[in-house]
């Protein structure tokens, strides 16, 4: 089966074309290697896709569509696995029509051409950020929840894929899952989260900037748990759904800094600062529907992907 896979270079997207190429799946990688973090990581985070065969990269943007048009034209793949996006909550507020350009319209783009090619399928990366602050709604997220008051520019452009992902299914028959990932950490973790940020900065002595009192929770999930998901999402087409990717567990922010202080045999030097509008108190995913939908199980507790990631870090991800 050939599925296009876009954001092929980043910290899920590496991981899942390993997985899927490792299946027997061919992988047409799409990822524009931008400079959010270091794209020398990037590049590592190839290589062993790169390998084997079935992989054919394409260094493209997914807001140009010309180009895309050329890969949907010579590629002619099966499915979209759809995960190139600009994440990070606080750098959307910096750069909100980026955001725009590249989680809407690259979207866009891409549903665009898979109903001139006629691709059936589309399954891509939204977040549990769209459930914003949730003043009226209690834990845990479900999907039918209202989420009609994003937080973030991220959580609204997210959002407004879903939108947008709706009407070419409605329109066009595009049989599409939007995955609500909430908080993925693993190995290659993005440098920008959280687990990267709190461990590299017990690690070089540096303070850890906490919002809050520790006492906010995140409902880590393992990236190994998260491309399971994935890759059931493609197996199982649906007309059109939105399933949230969680772990179910949520931890609070002390519990990760207490990881990363055992982790490193080091105290935290935390600065505690206010938490800011854009952070919810809480992420905490409801996973029936992915149990119902997708026989999605999430598989690794946080003690043990804790120590996966820190594998990783001590490994090749210090810099
Ligand atoms: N990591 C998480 O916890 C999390 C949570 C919720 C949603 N998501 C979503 O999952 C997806 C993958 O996230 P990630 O953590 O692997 O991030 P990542 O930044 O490591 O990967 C995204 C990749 O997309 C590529 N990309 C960005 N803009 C592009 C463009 N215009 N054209 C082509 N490629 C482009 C980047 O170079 C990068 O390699 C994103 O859409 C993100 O919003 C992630």
């Amino acid at each position: 089966m050939k599925i296009l896979l876009t954001g092929a270079a980043g910290f899920i997207g590496s991981n899942l074309a390993e997985s899927l190429l490792v299946r027997g799946d061919e992988v047409c990688a799409i990822d524009n290697f931008n400079d959010f973090y270091n794209p020398l990581r990037k590049e590592r985070n190839i290589q062993t896709a790169s390998g084997m065969p079935g992989y054919t990269l394409y260094r493209t943007d997914i807001r140009d569509f010309e180009a895309l048009k050329a890969i949907f034209e010579k590629e002619k793949p099966a499915k979209i696995c759809h995960l190139a996006g600009m994440a990070n909550v606080r750098y959307s507020l910096k750069h909100p029509l980026l955001f725009e350009e590249v989680n809407v319209k690259g979207t866009l783009n891409l549903m665009e051409l898979s109903r001139m090619y006629e691709v059936p399928q589309f399954v891509f990366a939204s977040s549990s950020s769209v459930y914003g602050g949730r003043p009226d709604n209690g834990v845990p997220f479900n999907e039918d929840d209202r989420v009609d008051a994003p937080i973030s520019s991220y959580a609204a452009t997210k959002r407004s894929a879903e939108l947008l992902a709706y009407t070419y299914s409605h329109l066009y028959g595009l049989k599409v899952t939007a995955l609500r990932f909430f908080t993925v950490y693993g190995p290659r973790n993005r440098p920008d989260m959280a687990v990267s940020l709190f461990t590299r900065a017990i690690d070089r002595g540096e303070p850890i900037k906490l919002f809050g009192d520790g006492s906010a929770r995140r409902d880590w999930t393992f990236v190994a748990d998260t491309m399971r998901g994935i890759m059931a999402a493609l197996d199982h087409p649906l007309d059109y759904e939105i399933i949230n990717l969680g772990n179910g567990h949520p931890q609070t922010e002390m519990d990760l800094i207490r990881a990363a202080e055992a982790a490193l045999d080091k105290k935290a030097n935390i600065h505690y600062l206010e938490r800011p509008a854009t952070e919810p108190a809480i992420t905490f995913a409801d996973t029936s529907k992915a149990r119902r939908l997708l026989q999605f199980e999430p598989q690794i507790p946080f003690s043990q992907g804790y120590r996966e990631f820190f594998e990783w870090y001590a490994r090749e991800g210090r810099e």
